[in-house]
């Protein structure tokens, strides 16, 4: 591994900063833990360039048009939907070196079925898992692993529930760096993990599960220079953030009521935040969705830190879900989140693994679909509507982290009516009958199928 990696990194020339979450102290150059060597904490990044007279905040109304117009470009950088949006973004040294897969530019789909069942008028879902490798960790890998490059380092590295591995391995790929991957053995899905060896990732499955793979990868990045591509890297929040703005623009600047996100390690639901804020201080929005985050009632440390400890310190629990992707029990941004659902008045909710399984099949059976972690949205929905929290004539988009094809296995035991065999859930499950296709086994003919189709028509 040594022969491949960098001296140490180089300085970059940044108009933005990194801004300590917890003691607010302020840097330039982020140490290899992205924590501040002060006081621990989380950093993000600010733009202090923003406030000048002849920064942006004085070139609004052409930025809207701009960004609209690069649609039609031809450069490289005109076409990722993350750096279409590079005014908003940290500056790279070199732009025309940028690694991009043409991320982002995700569809905004409307819900029709999944409305009607949960009494809602209308119902969007911003699909993130159009991205090049099926989820949203995409638009921040973009930026993050263009950082690694232009520092200089020969290695990344990330532990992963799967998502992040295969968007970081494939980045890495096209980026000519090695990519070190660790994830929890036999907990994340086939999708994901045969991606990060398509890309060529060195992939390490190690016998514990995501949060003792974090704790692993904490010492490696000490101990020898891979640069760090957990979402604790402040700029793969920089270009999560432009789904933000991407849904904006796709809803032609009118503010939605309510944003919905699942929560894992609880970087996107932060990342959207803080674009929501962004456009609001610069003046592009005059007002805030409500964001509201969705946990697996196994995978629950946001509901609880909320609701037995106030938010003021964070309450970890042993993470158990089938929506693997977010089956983490010590979130890295949990302050980060927290401060986005204040400033924005959001709220947070649990589902059950029932809720979660059924909320998939009901956004498959609108011609989308999704992994199980993007239905925690819908389901935590259903929730908010009955609560009173979410009236059914608002706007609501819920956004769908990850493609149906991350965990087809997922899908294929529900519709057989496998999914909740010997659990403790299987009696509940019994409820999900009706939206179960499986697979018809039959003889080959005509009458055979003909028999099959008008039994499936009454
Ligand atoms: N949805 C999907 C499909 C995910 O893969 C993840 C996280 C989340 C939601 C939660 O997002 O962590 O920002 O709150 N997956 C990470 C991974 C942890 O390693 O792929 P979060």
């Amino acid at each position: 591994m040594t022969d491949r990696t960098a001296s140490a990194p180089k300085p970059q020339q940044l108009s933005s900063q990194m801004h300590c979450i917890g003691c607010g102290a302020l840097s330039r150059q982020a140490t290899q833990s992205f924590r501040c060597p002060t006081c621990g904490d989380l950093l993000e990044i600010i733009y202090p360039g923003w406030k000048s007279t002849d920064g942006i905040q004085g070139n609004l109304s052409p930025l809207k048009n701009l960004w609209r117009q690069r649609k039609t470009s031809d450069l490289p950088l005109d076409q990722s939907g993350v750096w279409r949006f590079r005014e908003v973004l940290p500056e790279l040294p070199d732009s025309q070196t940028v690694i991009s897969l043409r991320e982002g530019n995700t569809p905004v789909y409307e819900l029709p079925g999944c409305a009607r069942r949960a009494g809602m008028q209308r119902l969007y879902g911003k699909h993130q898992g159009m991205n090049p490798t099926g989820s949203f960790k995409d638009t921040g890998m973009t930026v993050a692993a263009s950082f690694a490059r232009q520092e200089g380092f020969r290695w990344v590295a990330c532990a992963s529930t799967g998502n992040t591995s295969a968007s970081m391995a494939a980045y890495a790929a096209r980026g000519d760096m090695r990519s070190l991957v660790l994830i929890p053995e036999g907990q994340i899905s086939w999708g994901k993990l045969s991606q990060a060896l398509d890309y060529g990732a060195v992939t390490c499955q190690l016998k514990t599960d995501f949060d003792g793979c974090v704790q692993v990868l904490n010492e490696v990045v000490q101990r020898m220079p891979v640069y760090l591509l957990n979402s604790v890297n402040p700029y793969r929040l920089e270009g999560q953030k432009t789904a933000a703005l991407e849904l904006l623009e796709q809803l032609d600047w009118q503010v939605p009521d309510h944003v919905i996100v699942p929560g894992g390690n609880l970087a996107n639901s932060s990342a959207l935040g803080k674009a929501f804020l962004e456009m609001k201080e610069l003046g592009l929005i005059s007002r805030l969705p409500r964001i509201s985050i969705i946990q697996a009632e196994g995978a629950n440390p946001l509901v609880r830190t909320l609701r037995e400890a106030g938010g003021k310190e964070l309450v970890r629990v042993r993470a158990e879900t089938m929506a693997t992707a977010i089956r983490i029990g010590n979130p890295a941004s949990w302050k980060k989140a927290i401060r986005v659902l204040q400033a924005t008045d959001g709220t947070v909710e649990q589902v059950s693994e029932v809720e979660i399984a059924l909320a998939k099949a009901e956004i498959g059976a609108d011609g989308i679909g999704c992994e199980p972690a993007s239905a925690v949205t819908l389901a935590g929905l259903k929730k908010l509507l009955k609560q009173g929290f979410v009236r059914a004539n608002q706007t609501v988009i819920l956004i769908l982290t990850g493609h149906l094809l991350k965990d087809p296995e997922f899908t294929l035991k529900f519709h057989r009516g496998d999914l909740f065999s010997g659990s403790a859930h299987e009696k509940e499950a019994r409820s999900l009958s009706e939206q179960q296709r499986g697979p018809v086994v039959l003889e080959a003919s005509a009458d055979a199928v003909i028999r099959t189709v008008e039994k499936f028509s009454t």
